[in-house]
């Protein structure tokens, strides 16, 4: 009886911390779509896309059209991307309205290629901001959503929904990998009172090791979730306080985030 009530309490637990963080992970998605659209899209509309590169290192080359063409794709489609990733795991849409759940998946894993493959031309063709581990860290992330994207995609043709819904998770973890890539700064950076180990150039040790464990990490935690899902209280209970912990974390990143980078770009 005692071990039904734990084991229940346990699910509780887990699928509790598992809302908080996705509450305030939607709160944080959405602040930066809110950004996405009030500098990239706000310039755009005014035709001065030179403000972009006030952010920007490869950015928007006069007179490069395919590149620019790509880049503003690119900046429209992670709207898209970072919109329909928390639609998209909302229980309420997938059972009341299965049809938008399955155009949005469409739309979601086309919109996570495309962004990808766009991604790592730009990265590779104009540059970004940082040394060689960040170039390769999200050339390799890229590689992973378009990897995770097809498998996800596969297994819903299939109807093999156990793992589909696995893969899906996992596409979404890795397309999330920017966002965690700068909410992860920005905890950083507070915790630790300054940019330590971030150096002049956006290539120091943290820097380094951040380029891969922005979408490691969360995928490792996305691993240890699924697992806790089929294992016992304890494993259950250990998760949920991880989640947790991390949720506060993601919280003090998302402050940061909003309050350095991306209000302060929208404002000017
Ligand atoms: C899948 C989700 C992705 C989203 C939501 C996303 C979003 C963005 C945003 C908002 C910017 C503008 C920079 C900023 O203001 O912070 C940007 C720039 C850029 N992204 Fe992505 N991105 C994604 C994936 C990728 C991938 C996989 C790659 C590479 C393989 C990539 C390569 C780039 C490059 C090269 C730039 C321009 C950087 C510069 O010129 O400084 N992105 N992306």
């Amino acid at each position: 009886m005692a071990d039904k009530t734990v084991a229940a309490w346990s699910v509780k637990a887990l699928r509790g911390s598992v809302i908080f963080w996705f509450a305030v992970a939607t709160i944080g998605q959405l602040a930066f779509v809110a950004y996405i659209a009030g500098f990239y899209g706000r310039a755009a509309m005014a035709g001065d896309f030179e403000r972009w590169n006030k952010v920007l290192v490869g950015g928007y080359v006069p007179g490069g059209l395919a590149g620019n063409i790509v880049l503003a794709a690119h900046l429209l489609l992670a709207a898209v991307i970072t919109l329909g990733g928390p639609a998209q795991l909302l229980p309420w849409i997938r059972r009341h309205h299965p049809r938008l759940h399955r155009w949005n998946g469409r739309i979601y894993m086309l919109t996570a290629l495309l962004i990808s493959l766009g991604g790592l031309y730009m990265v590779w063709t104009r540059g970004t901001a940082g040394g060689p581990s960040l170039r390769i860290g999200i050339s390799l992330n890229g590689l992973l959503i378009v990897g995770a994207a097809i498998i996800a995609w596969r297994f819903a043709r299939l109807r093999r929904f156990a793992e589909h819904r696995r893969w899906a998770l996992r596409t979404f973890v890795l397309a999330s990998g920017v966002w965690f890539f700068r909410v992860g700064l920005m905890f950083w950076i507070l915790a630790n009172r300054g940019p330590v180990g971030i150096g002049p150039d956006f290539d120091g040790p943290f820097v380094r090791a951040w380029a891969f464990g922005c979408y490691l990490a969360p995928l490792a935690m996305l691993e240890l979730y699924l697992a806790a899902e089929r294992r016992g209280p304890l494993s259950r209970f250990a998760t949920a306080v991880g989640f947790g912990s991390l949720t506060l974390a993601a919280g003090v990143g998302i402050f940061g985030a909003v309050m350095a980078m991306w209000l302060p770009r929208m404002l000017h």
